[in-house]
């Protein structure tokens, strides 16, 4: 069910200094630090000598030091001191991962190390364009990922999760296009001359009626861009755009998954207009934290129903489901994909 040849957002930028930051990707535990140059490195969770995890431990000069025993790591996994003792064993190493910051994140590969390619990197580079003011945010959701998959790619849900925010009656009532091309599947949603929802009338100035439009851009496991935009109710997208009347933003989700029942939730949300106004940039955050809580409320419950009943599955599929039914269908076919390449070495 997880992809692990490919980045996945780990943390952001900001989270790694100098101690220690301990997180589970894929179910495998791992600690993540910025090495002496700045560097951050990632080391699997667990001591080589009596297995304590590293994460007990502290940052000394630049390396993992155990708390057990105190040995210890460098970046590359290698140990470099032992207490007591001048002899390394050469088996006094750790698992690495390979890590590579961009875009205001830190990003992890948790397959074969020999194909993380950093050009690999999925495109999110709103978050630190100029042209664009982002902020951003995280969630620990009591989920398994492909549940937060299938909430952003039927966002019919704001019509009902997301009153007070960003959703009004307009979102379920207008049809969804879902094209795939590849692996990436759209989900494309046009609502014309409805009223603004709160946020919009608050974070787009809009009073009046507005045509809103949102396509929902998914890549596997986890990557989701939101392209959205609002103008006035009637006029192309072209002449609004030409008179600065659009309010256009990216939502950029990153979802890794921590365990079978629960994920890491990043996101970021930049805006194409009003650069430089500080106080929408709070409003903008406060606003879509408070969104966010509301699916992981609804993501945890709808987890626990289905922990409770591990064999069901959805018996109905509504018109509303075709992104999220297409988005399973990429993300298992690459699953697929990754399973065989990986017994393919092994029959050689
Ligand atoms: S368990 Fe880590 S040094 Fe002994
Ligand atoms: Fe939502």
């Amino acid at each position: 069910m997880w992809l692990k040849n490919c980045w996945q957002v780990a943390a952001f930028s900001h989270e790694v200094g100098a101690t220690i930051l301990a997180r589970r990707f894929n179910d495998e535990a791992v600690v993540l630090f910025r090495q002496a140059s700045g560097v951050v490195a990632a080391l699997e969770d667990r001591c080589a000598h009596r297995f304590l995890p590293l994460s007990k431990g502290k940052v000394v000069d630049g390396t993992v030091q155990c708390g057990y025993h105190g040995m210890r790591y460098d970046g590359s996994g290698r140990c470099v001191k032992i207490p007591g003792q001048e002899q390394i064993p050469s088996k006094a190493v750790v698992r690495t991962y390979p890590v590579v910051e961009r875009y205001k994140a830190v990003w992890i590969w948790m397959g074969d190390a020999s194909l993380a390619d950093p050009a690999l990197v999925p495109d999110f580079h709103w978050m630190d364009d100029p042209e664009w003011t982002a902020c951003q945010g995280y969630h620990h959701v009591e989920a398994e990922y492909r549940l937060l998959n299938d909430n952003l790619l039927d966002l019919s849900h704001e019509s009902f999760v997301h009153t007070e925010t960003i959703g009004n009656a307009a979102v379920a009532d207008s049809p969804l296009e879902v094209t795939v091309d590849g692996s990436t599947v759209s989900a494309y949603r046009e609502m014309r001359d409805c009223p603004p929802p709160p946020f919009y009338v608050q974070a787009a100035g809009f009073t009046a009626n507005i045509d809103r439009w949102h396509t929902t851009i998914y890549t596997p496991p986890g990557f989701h861009v939101i392209k959205n935009g609002s103008r006035p109710a009637g006029t192309t997208i072209e002449a609004a755009r030409a008179q600065k009347l659009t309010r256009e933003r990216r939502v950029m989700n990153m979802i890794t998954p921590e365990t079978a029942t629960t994920s890491h939730y990043f996101w970021s949300i930049a805006r194409a207009y009003a650069l430089e106004d500080a106080q929408l940039t709070d409003y903008i955050l406060t606003e879509t934290a408070r969104t966010f809580d509301q699916d992981a409320d609804i993501l945890a419950a709808q987890q626990q129903a289905l922990s409770a009943d591990p064999e069901a599955a959805f018996p109905v599929a509504l018109r509303a489901d075709l992104g999220a039914i297409q988005g399973r269908r990429v993300l298992a076919a690459a699953v697929e994909r990754e399973a065989a390449g990986r017994r393919e070495p092994a029959k050689v």
